[in-house]
C-alpha cells in the first residue's frame, strides 16, 4: 500500500477569475482554483475545479504553494470524494460546490488534462542495459509513490520479484542516464532492467532494482532500531566518490532515499532523479545543479540527512534547522543546533556523529578535495541533455477559460491508469501496465483474430 501521505500530488494549480479581467484579479473579486492532482496508486490525473472564493493575496500564495505540498487544500478536496471516483475510473474531472460537494463530473480528458511533459527515453538513448516488457511485470504490492513490487513473468528472472520505478511522475530521463553509467559502488543500487513499453519505438517506462527489505531509515522499521556511526561514514564516503571521483551531484540526499542491505547491513543510496554531472548546465526540468562545495550540495545534503534521522522534524521545519547547522562549524555549536528527537536511539555516543561530520565538512569545504572543474575528476560521467520533444504546457497553464485547449503532443503517450489498490481483484494476475493479464491475452487475442481475417498485409 501506498504510504498515505504519498499518495497524492499537486501537479498543477491556478487560480482564474470568474469574470476575466485584463488587470488580474484584485481582492474582492471572485476566483476558482482549478488543479491537476496525481493519485499514485490508480497512476491517474483528476482536475479538481473549487467554488468561487473572494480572492486575496494569501488565497492566491497558498494556491501557488499547493503545487509543492502533500496535504494542499486541493488534496483534502479531492480526498473526500476519492472512494467514489476509484469506482469511476473514466472520471479525470470534478467541480465543487461551496461545500466542497461534487457539482459535476466529466470523463473528457482532451478537454481537462493536458499531457505531462515528461520525456522518456528510447532505448538506443542510454547506455547498454538488460529490458524487459512491462507487460512481463506482475503488480505483487504498491510501496511508495511510484515504486511498486513486482515479479518476473518470464525470461532469465521469471519468478524473481523486483522494484519496479515507473516513470509516472517525469519520464527518468536523468534517473535513467546517471544510475546505468555510474560504475558499480558497494553504496549504489543498480539497475537490473529498463522496462520498456509495448511498442515498436522501444520506449523506457521505468526500471527495475533489487528488492531491499525493510524500507528506507525513514520507515517505522529502521526508526525503531539505532542508526549506526558507519552509516553516516559511507554516505559521506560515497558522497566523495560520486563527487570528486565520479564528477556526479545527487541533489537529493535524505533520510527516504537510503536503504539498509540487510545482507551486509551496508547503505546503499538511491534516486537519482535529480542529479547532474559537475559542470552540467540546465540539469534538467528541476533546474537545480550545484558543483560539490555549493550550497545545497551534497555536502549540504549529508547535513540534512543528519538533522533528519537525528531531530525527526519534519520537511515544514527541517529546512529551517538545516539553516542553522550550515552556518554551525563547531561540534559546540552543532549539539546546540541540533536537538535528538527522544525516540532516536544512536549506536555511539552522539558527540561522536557531530564531530565526525563537522570534521568531514571541514575538510570538504576547504577546497582542498574539492575540484572545481571537471578536467581533474577523474572517472567523470556525463549524460546527453533532455531531448526537446516535450508537450508544450503553455498554452494549457494559462487557460482560464472553459474553451477545449489543444491537445499539445510531442512525446509519445504512455496509459499508466490502473485499478485503484481497494478495487484489485486478487484472483486475477495483474500486470505492471495497470491491465489483467487475462484482459491483455484477450486483447493481443483479439488483435491477432483480427489480423487473421484481415490476411497478410501486402507491402
Ligand atoms: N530497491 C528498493 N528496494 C526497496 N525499496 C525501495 C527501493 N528503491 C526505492 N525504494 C522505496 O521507494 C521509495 C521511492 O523510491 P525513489 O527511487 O526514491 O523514488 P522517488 O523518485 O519517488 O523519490 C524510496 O523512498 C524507498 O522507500
Ligand atoms: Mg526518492
Amino acid at each position: 500500500m501506498i504510504p498515505d501521505d504519498q499518495r497524492f500530488q499537486v501537479v498543477f494549480s491556478t487560480l482564474s477569475e470568474t469574470r476575466p479581467s485584463f488587470s488580474g484579479p484584485s481582492p474582492g473579486d471572485l476566483v476558482v482554483c482549478r488543479s491537476i492532482i496525481l493519485d499514485k496508486d490508480q497512476r491517474r490525473r483528476i482536475r479538481v475545479t473549487t467554488a468561487p472564493v473572494e480572492y486575496s493575496t494569501d488565497y492566491e500564495c497558498a494556491a501557488y504553494a499547493w503545487r509543492s505540498t502533500a496535504d494542499a487544500e486541493p488534496i483534502r478536496l479531492l480526498r473526500r470524494h476519492i472512494s467514489q471516483l476509484e469506482r469511476a475510473p473514466q472520471i479525470v474531472a470534478i467541480t465543487l460546490d461551496q461545500d466542497g460537494e461534487i457539482l459535476s463530473m466529466s470523463a473528457d480528458p482532451q478537454y481537462y488534462l493536458p499531457e505531462p511533459d515528461h520525456v522518456y527515453p528510447f532505448l538506443d538513448e542510454l547506455p547498454p542495459v538488460e529490458t524487459v516488457l512491462r507487460s512481463e511485470l506482475i503488480e505483487l504490492d504498491r510501496i511508495a509513490g511510484i515504486c511498486d513490487l513486482v515479479s518476473y513473468r518470464s525470461g532469465p528472472a521469471q519468478g524473481r520479484t523486483g522494484i519496479f520505478k515507473s516513470s509516472l511522475t517525469d519520464g527518468q530521463w536523468t534517473g535513467l542516464q546517471a544510475t546505468l553509467r555510474l560504475p558499480p559502488h558497494p553504496h549504489l543500487l543498480p539497475i537490473d532492467y529498463a522496462v520498456l513499453e509495448e511498442m515498436e519505438c522501444k520506449l523506457v517506462v521505468g526500471y527495475t532494482m533489487r528488492v531491499i527489505p525493510n524500507g528506507d531509515l525513514k520507515s517505522d522499521y529502521h526508526r525503531a532500531r539505532p542508526f549506526k556511526l558507519k552509516w553516516l561514514r559511507q554516505l559521506m564516503q560515497t558522497v566523495d566518490d560520486l563527487n570528486l571521483r565520479f564528477g556526479v551531484v545527487h541533489q537529493d540526499i535524505r533520510a527516504r532515499n537510503c536503504l539498509i542491505d540487510p545482507e551486509t547491513d551496508n547503505l546503499l543510496l538511491v534516486d537519482f532523479g535529480f542529479s547532474a554531472w559537475v559542470g552540467q548546465k540546465h540539469a534538467g526540468i528541476h533546474g537545480r545543479n550545484w558543483e560539490p562545495g555549493e550550497r545545497r550540495s551534497d555536502v549540504e545534503g549529508v547535513m540534512l540527512f543528519l538533522c533528519e534521522i537525528i531531530t525527526r522534524a519534519d520537511d515544514s521545519d527541517i529546512f529551517d534547522i538545516l539553516a542553522g547547522v550550515v552556518e554551525a562549524d563547531s561540534d559546540l555549536e552543532w549539539r546546540d543546533k541540533l536537538v535528538k528527537h527522544p525516540d532516536v536511539e544512536l549506536d555511539h555516543n552522539i558527540d561522536m556523529f557531530y564531530h565526525e561530520l563537522v570534521s568531514w565538512v571541514k575538510k570538504r569545504r576547504s577546497g582542498g578535495t574539492s575540484p572545481q572543474t571537471r578536467a581533474i575528476i577523474p572517472e567523470a560521467i556525463r549524460w546527453p541533455p533532455y531531448p526537446d520533444r516535450r508537450c508544450d504546457w503553455s498554452g494549457s497553464e494559462e487557460d482560464d477559460s472553459d474553451d477545449k485547449p489543444d491537445l499539445r503532443e510531442k512525446g509519445p503517450r504512455v496509459p499508466w491508469q490502473r485499478p485503484a489498490s481497494t478495487m484489485v481483484d486478487r484472483s486475477r494476475i495483474l500486470l505492471a501496465t495497470g491491465k489483467y493479464a487475462d484482459e491483455s491475452e484477450s486483447e493481443n487475442g483479439n488483435k491477432k483474430a483480427a489480423s487473421e481475417v484481415a490476411g497478410p498485409s501486402t507491402t
